[in-house]
């Protein structure tokens, strides 16, 4: 019978004493003149399963020689250990070598830096970390799937190609196919999936899109990707306050989820990444996040005698330094900051009363600063035409997204959450290239 290692750990019982086969990659072996000893990892789970073969096996000598990273399958009967260390292993009888993998492997035993493993990305996953790291965040991409599933929202798959610009201050990727007669208009990879998210909502009333986005910041941070991926749910008949409770909600529902079915995987990071990282997010689970208007965050900013590298001024957009400071070391536990000024933020924020600010917020976490930004939108066509020519936008290029406001529009809101800084947050990683397969940043695209 075939099998994948996460079954054996997951229902032992089932296998035990039973004839079973598996196949995987070479993650040590030892051995002496009368046995053998492989650690062997499928990818399906995070410890390997220990085989113990006889020199009376087909090919002993060669086998003894395999290298680690080469793969093989196993036939044997799966029994309970003898050793410390493992409670059962695979006593065989037959093991095929599918695939060498020469000594010069990079991945040998020894540990590596994660900034050369980022020179190798294409074999970074099969480290421990990375393994680890790319199971869960299957797992959490599941996870918010399974969320908005359960509360009955729409899926919606939202453009990657786009003329609309939705988030002004982050610099586009232009797709280069108008000169050649492709697209009528210059055509630009999605910054968002916002504004067609949008539309959904009034025909779907609760959607969500996720998906990868693109910025050409030109910074080169810990937490900026050039292609990220954000989950962006929208609400039709709904406002800011509907919008920060689902924040909350969904955030404390994804971090329930992973530790219950992510833990194996939340205990390696616990254990080799962040030491209290499971302590931590239990916290955050229990914890009602706080709240703080941006006019009072600027407050305690210039309040705090602490000296800060870009000024604090009402009107200018939190730096991270500031946000850092705020989850740190103020609140010390997510916190949504709202009511920013309307000029740092985009055109279809809806704009409050006292005519300085937008329905905004962002949540800042600690360790990270902003995971997600959100608000509701602008759903008064006057005022939405008003704030596009105040960004310096043309009216005629959004006309659809202005028909929106024409037909039965109501007011509205929702957020992006950034998969990759949600992943910093659960995991510990503390830079942002080491949570996606093969990033993507300024400078660089070798993959
Ligand atoms: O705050 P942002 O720019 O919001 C929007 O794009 C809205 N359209 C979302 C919405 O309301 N539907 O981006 C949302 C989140 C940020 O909070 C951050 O977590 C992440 O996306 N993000 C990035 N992640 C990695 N690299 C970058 N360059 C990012 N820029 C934003
Ligand atoms: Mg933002």
């Amino acid at each position: 019978m075939k099998a994948r290692i996460s079954d054996i750990f997951n229902m032992p019982e089932n296998y035990i004493g039973n004839d079973i086969e598996l196949s995987g990659w070479i993650r040590t072996l030892r051995c002496n003149n009368h046995f053998g000893f492989i650690e062997l990892n499928d990818g399906s789970f995070l410890k390997p399963v220990q085989v113990v073969f006889e020199s009376t096996i087909a090919n002993f000598s060669k086998i003894t020689r395999l290298n680690v990273g080469s793969a093989v399958r196993v036939r044997g009967r799966l029994v309970n250990s003898q050793g410390k260390g493992q409670d059962f292993e695979i006593s065989s009888q037959d093991i095929i070598v599918e695939s060498l993998a020469p000594p010069e492997f990079p991945l040998q035993k020894k540990r590596h830096g994660f900034e050369y493993l980022r020179s190798i990305a294409h074999l970074r996953s099969r480290t421990n970390v990375f393994n680890t790291l790319f199971r869960l965040r299957s797992i959490a991409s599941y996870a918010i799937h399974t969320y908005f599933n359960i509360k009955g929202y729409i899926h919606v798959h939202t453009p990657i190609i786009t003329t609309s610009d939705a988030e002004g201050g982050a610099d586009v990727f232009a797709v280069d196919k108008m000169s050649k007669g492709f697209f009528s208009k210059q055509a630009y990879l999605t910054t968002t999936g916002q504004l067609h998210a949008e539309a959904f909502a009034l025909s779907h009333k609760n959607v969500y899109t996720f998906g990868p986005t693109f910025r050409a910041d030109n910074s080169n941070t810990t937490r900026h990707l050039s292609e990220f991926w954000m989950m962006e749910p929208e609400l039709a008949f709904a406002d800011l306050e509907d919008c920060i409770a689902l924040i909350e909600d969904m955030l404390k529902y994804l971090i329930g989820y992973l530790l219950e079915f992510a833990s194996e995987e939340m205990l390696f990071f616990d254990k080799y990444i962040e030491s209290g990282l499971i302590n931590r997010l239990r916290q955050v689970e229990m914890a009602k996040f706080d709240r703080v208007s941006y006019t009072k965050a600027i407050d305690i900013l210039c309040n705090s005698g602490e000296k800060f590298e870009n000024t604090v001024i009402w009107g200018n957009d939190l730096q991270t330094e500031h946000e850092k400071y705020l989850a740190d070391k103020v609140f010390k536990k997510p916190v949504f900051i709202t009511d920013y000024p309307k000029g740092v933020k985009s055109f279809y924020m809806r704009r409050n009363d006292d005519g300085k600010t937008v329905a905004a917020t962002d949540l800042l976490v600690p360790a990270i600063g902003e995971i997600v930004g959100g608000s509701q939108r602008e759903e008064r066509y006057d005022i939405l035409i008003k704030a596009m020519k105040e960004h310096g936008l043309n009216p005629v290029d959004y006309w659809w997204y202005l028909e929106l406001c024409r037909y039965g529009s109501v007011k509205h809101a929702g957020f992006g959450l950034g998969f990759e800084r949600f992943l910093m947050f659960v995991t510990g990683m503390t830079n942002i290239k080491d949570v996606i397969p093969f990033p993507r940043t300024a400078g660089t695209v070798d993959f």
